[in-house]
């Protein structure tokens, strides 16, 4: 008996010795790397890609990249979870050194697919991933972020480093992982047809599920009607006070956008209006760079999905 309560004890020891190792490791070494891949591209910078491209990215990049002078040199983002650590967005301007001036195309595309730098460090998720955006869509960002917008303008600003908590070296360490790079062309979807076109914006384009759904926890970026609660909403986000926004049901449930009309519907997502009248709350955005159609399509895609009942407060 006696005998078995020692070997217990030290059994005990060499578990949490392990332990406290693995934290000390997780501490010290922080994020992970990863062996990225050398992608060959090079972006043809057509003033057809740079508008399509600006115009995604006035909906996908700009309000976590811009400086309060409208500069992309990144910022603290205090929308981010307190849990999460101190984070700061980077300076993505055309500089060589304190930009991204001298990345290659490649690079760029394969950190906004799978999420690693070209030094193959991993970028945890409070910066997105792109999965499922167009091939030609992503393109055309990159083609944005060459160009000589004022925005993107050399600026040796820059943002402090991040400080990640524990809790996000340790996630990244069990958790969460680079996106595997895309095997296959993901092509732009067939415009002629309302409820395709919708979807590719809601799973894929503006990712507008992500926030609409459940739980950041919970989504499922690379399949993502797989996601619990896929755009019922009640998803806790935070504004930039750091208080507690919850996303909105967009199911057409009469607890979600059920007795919306197509206008009132373009008003709230292109102009952030409510039906109500009153303004829409950051983090939703008003989505301007959307056209009526596109916009048409996403409120035709929604009508195809289950309803969720959510009645969000
Ligand atoms: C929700 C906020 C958010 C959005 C939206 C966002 N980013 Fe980021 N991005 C970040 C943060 C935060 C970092 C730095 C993460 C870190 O410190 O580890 C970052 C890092 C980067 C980097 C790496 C820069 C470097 O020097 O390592 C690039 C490139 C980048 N973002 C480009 C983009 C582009 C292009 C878009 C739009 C398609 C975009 N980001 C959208 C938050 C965001
Ligand atoms: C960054 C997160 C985020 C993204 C991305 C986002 N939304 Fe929202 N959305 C919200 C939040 C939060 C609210 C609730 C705002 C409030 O209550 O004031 C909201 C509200 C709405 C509403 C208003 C519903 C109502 O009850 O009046 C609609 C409609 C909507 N979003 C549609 C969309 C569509 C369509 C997209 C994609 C094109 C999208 N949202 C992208 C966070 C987001």
């Amino acid at each position: 008996m006696k005998l078995t309560l020692k070997w217990i004890s030290i059994l005990l020891g060499i578990v949490l010795t392990l332990m406290a190792g693995g934290a000390a490791f997780i501490f010290v070494r922080g994020i992970p790397n990863y062996e990225v891949n050398n992608i060959e591209m090079k972006v043809d910078v057509t003033p057809e890609r740079v508008t399509n491209g600006q115009r995604i990215a006035s909906m996908l990049c700009i309000q976590c990249h811009a400086a309060d002078d409208g500069v992309l040199t990144g910022k603290l983002l205090k929308d981010v979870p307190k849990e999460f650590g101190a984070i700061y967005s980077k300076n993505i301007t055309s500089h060589r050194d304190k930009g991204i001036g001298n990345w290659t195309d490649g690079q760029i595309y394969y950190l906004l697919r799978t999420g690693l730098r070209p030094n193959g460090q991993y970028l945890p998720p409070y910066m997105p991933k792109f999965p499922l955006v167009a091939d030609e869509d992503l393109k055309d960002i990159i083609a944005w972020l060459r160009s000589d917008s004022p925005a993107l303008a050399a600026s040796e600003q820059e943002a402090p480093e991040s400080e990640p908590s524990f809790l996000t070296k340790f996630l990244c360490t069990v958790a969460f992982k680079p996106l595997p790079f895309p095997e296959k062309p993901i092509l732009r979807p067939d415009t002629n047809d309302a409820v395709v076109l919708g979807k590719y914006i809601v799973d894929g384009q503006i990712a507008c599920f992500a926030c609409h759904s459940k739980d950041f926890k919970t989504m499922n970026v690379l399949e993502p009607t797989k996601s619990e609660g896929y755009c019922g909403g009640g998803n806790p986000l935070l504004n930039m006070a750091g208080a507690v926004v919850p996303s909105a049901n967009i199911t057409f449930d009469e607890t979600g956008i059920g007795g919306y009309t197509e206008q009132q519907f373009i008003d709230a997502v292109k102009h952030g209006k409510k039906r109500d009248g009153t303004m829409l709350r950051y983090p939703m955005i008003p989505h301007s760079g959307l056209s009526d159609t596109e916009v048409k399509g996403i409120y035709a895609y929604l009508q195809t999905i289950p309803k969720i009942k959510n009645k969000v407060q």
